[in-house]
């Protein structure tokens, strides 16, 4: 008895010759640790962060427990206790006061604009934390869509043009890598040419390329207060039942020049990655949404779930489905379990 810690699989009277037992690379810790196929680690996280104008302050957002929008400040405390952990990104998100908000989302490339500040104060500061900005109209948009809303259709060229010199004003303030969310049709081109004849050669486009028009974003809109006025996101968003249609998507944004492509949201279309995996020779991100996040948060609170596991699992299940980095607001949680 004094060995058989462990090896509950193998009883001395088994009965049967089975060569192949799949339990024996089950067998202890030490075997599945040897035999283990995916491996989660801190630095596949990009923690996503939502910017509020001011100086040390935090508002909790009521539907995702455990995230608050930071100022400025707060934000590179927070991105300097991610690079303690592991974390090398952060993705941001500005929320900003509708005074601000206009048709052209004028704001969004304003170079003294609330998010263009940020981006200088995290590069200042924590200068190897990559800087990821979302380039789309939403957040600064008084019809809160990611494109220019005219009798209520979403223009595509003209957004454009809207888009680039976002892209621009970010790179300008050091954004490392832009992340197009917007689902215009031609946008990564515009945008790397843009940022090519600006001599922005370095900077990197992420793109949103396979991104689905989603009930799982309904608390990041809370979080920036940026619903859409009127309508919704399904003339430029996907449909969430299609898949080859993201291949043709992920397909364009190559060639248009995307560094990265991303799935989004991840869990529920876990196909959807694996399949771009095996299509794409650039690298995969995926976005674990404010939905996924915050419903597996309200299970947890009501006792019904295990939080770090039910995290654990759900990302390590996203990167075995193929994602290279998943963008994740349990980043500082999963990062500090990890590193036991
Ligand atoms: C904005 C944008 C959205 C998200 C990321 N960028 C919302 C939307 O498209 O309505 C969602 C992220 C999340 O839910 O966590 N274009």
């Amino acid at each position: 008895m004094a060995h058989h810690h462990d090896h509950d699989n193998h009883d001395s009277e088994s009965a049967f010759h089975l060569p192949r037992r799949p339990r024996r690379n089950r067998v202890t810790a030490a075997m599945r640790n040897l035999t283990r196929e995916t491996e989660l680690s801190p630095s596949d996280f990009i923690l996503p962060l939502f910017i509020i104008d001011g100086t040390d302050l935090q508002e909790p957002i009521e539907s995702m427990p455990g995230v608050s929008r930071l100022t400025p400040d707060r934000a590179v405390a927070c991105a300097q206790e991610a690079q303690s952990l592991g974390i090398g990104a952060v993705a941001l998100f500005p929320a900003l006061p509708d005074s601000l908000k206009d048709k052209h989302a004028t704001e969004s490339k304003n170079a003294e604009g609330l998010l263009q500040r940020t981006i200088q104060k995290l590069k200042d500061e924590v200068p190897d934390v990559l800087v990821i900005t979302d380039v789309a109209m939403d957040p600064y948009s008084s019809d809160g869509h990611d494109g220019l809303v005219e009798d209520g259709k979403i223009l595509n060229d003209p957004t454009l043009e809207i888009l680039a010199e976002m892209a621009i004003s970010h790179a300008q303030a050091g954004a490392d890598l832009v992340a197009p969310s917007d689902m215009m049709d031609g946008r990564v081109g515009v945008i790397r040419t843009a940022l090519d004849d600006c001599g922005f050669t370095d900077t990197g486009i992420l793109a949103y390329s396979a991104k689905y028009a989603s009930a799982f974003y309904g608390p990041f809109r809370d979080a920036l207060d940026s619903a859409p006025k009127s309508g919704d996101k399904k003339t430029y968003q996907m449909d969430p039942a299609n898949r080859r249609e993201a291949i043709l998507e992920v397909q364009l944004d190559i060639e248009e020049g995307a560094d990265i492509v991303m799935v989004k949201p991840a869990l529920a279309y876990l196909d959807v990655i694996a399949e771009v995996r095996s299509v794409a020779e650039v690298p995969l991100a995926a976005y674990q949404v404010s939905g996924e996040y915050a419903m597996m948060k309200a299970a947890a609170a009501q006792g019904w779930l295990d939080e770090a596991a039910i995290f654990r699992e759900t990302l390590t299940a996203i990167k075995r489905a193929g994602a290279d980095m998943i963008l994740t607001y349990a980043a500082p949680v999963v990062a500090r379990e990890l590193n036991g």
